[in-house]
């Protein structure tokens, strides 16, 4: 059928016929916040180049999380920024560490929200790389230990998940492991399985203090001209027991979505990260862009490339904006 017997237009005419034929859904069901937790009470520290986006004690936490609950959304991940850092990074799975406290809280207060625990050591190390240092380079398997540790003491604190976004190797297996032989088979791994060497990390490293003192990622995380090599990673993933797989950053990397959603059949997540929310708001700010309209845009993308869930700083935003629309 060609024109002019074929005209995609007739189906377009109005909003009726558009909503019956659209092909992608967004819904808050499919979104989860991120969280940055500090101690301390009352703090509420903005973070310049994410606006809108805190640093927050447990307490703040708290009404972040039951404000996910009322708009709907059914998951937050949470990213902690200790007190002190070390070359073993053991705030990471400190029992009394700034992410156990507020897994205990957070589950006692607001439990209709699933928690999270983002599993790496980045935040903790003192030189700011994802694991245990040999040299200038993070030693692989040294670093393995400590991330199923830190995952082991989120699970002990109440996380409902875990999310290992270290990239070194084996690390699911590791994590699998350390869960099932401490009674926790039930728990499920969501592991970020392709994840690049990204520069649209930038805001996130200010936020979580996170920053890699010297060097880079570019020894672990994933070269951002490979897309073959991360459906090799993901399969990796599968094998050693993830749940859920995720591809990160997102907006960059939607051929990478959309190839691993044509080869694996287990849901899918993808993360919108700090730089895409800052590109957004930015322009926003200055007036150049319509900023609910290309949010909704972009994660309508997201989808349609093939994410089951986007983990976004927009999570509240666009829920309310769901809300509205209904
Ligand atoms: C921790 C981690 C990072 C992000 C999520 N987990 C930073 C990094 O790898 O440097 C980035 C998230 C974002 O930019 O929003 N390793």
């Amino acid at each position: 059928m060609v024109f002019p017997d074929y005209r995609p237009r007739r189906l377009r005419r109005n909003e009726h016929f558009r909503r019956m034929i659209r092909e992608t859904l967004l819904l808050s069901d499919h979104l989860i916040y991120p969280l940055f937790v500090v101690f301390g009470k009352g703090v509420r520290r903005p973070i310049p180049s994410m606006p809108g986006i805190f640093q927050l004690s447990i307490d703040e936490a708290v009404k972040e999380v039951r404000e996910c609950r009322d708009l709907n959304i059914p998951a937050v991940i949470l990213f902690g920024i200790p007190d002190k850092k070390d070359e073993k990074a053991s705030g990471a799975y400190a029992a009394d560490g700034i992410i156990q406290r507020a897994m205990r809280t957070l589950k006692e207060k607001v439990p209709e929200v699933l928690l999270i625990g983002d599993v790496c050591l980045c935040e903790y190390t003192s030189h700011g790389h994802c694991g245990i240092l040999s040299g200038n380079e993070v030693d692989n398997d040294a670093t393995l230990e400590l991330l199923a540790r830190t995952a082991l003491s989120q699970a002990k604190a109440g996380a409902d998940m875990v999310a290992p976004s270290d990239m070194m190797d084996g690390r699911v297996a590791e994590i699998r492991q350390a869960l099932d032989e401490n009674g926790f088979e039930h728990l499920p791994i969501m592991s970020y399985a392709a994840k690049y060497a990204s520069s649209f990390y930038g805001p996130f490293r200010e936020a979580a203090e996170s920053a890699p003192q010297f060097g880079d990622r570019k020894g672990y995380q994933m070269d951002p001209a490979n897309a073959r090599e991360a459906l090799r990673e993901v399969t990796l993933d599968v094998e050693e027991g993830a749940d859920i797989i995720m591809v990160k950053p997102a907006l960059p990397y939607l051929d990478v979505l959309c190839r691993v959603r044509e080869e694996f059949d287990l849901p899918l997540a993808a993360y919108q990260v700090s730089g895409e929310y800052a590109m957004i708001k930015a322009a926003a700010q200055k007036g150049w862009l319509d900023e609910r309209s290309v949010v909704m845009e972009s994660l309508l993308s997201i989808r349609r490339a093939g994410a089951d869930m986007i983990l976004t700083y927009f999570a509240k935003e666009a829920a309310a904006w769901l809300q509205e629309k209904r």
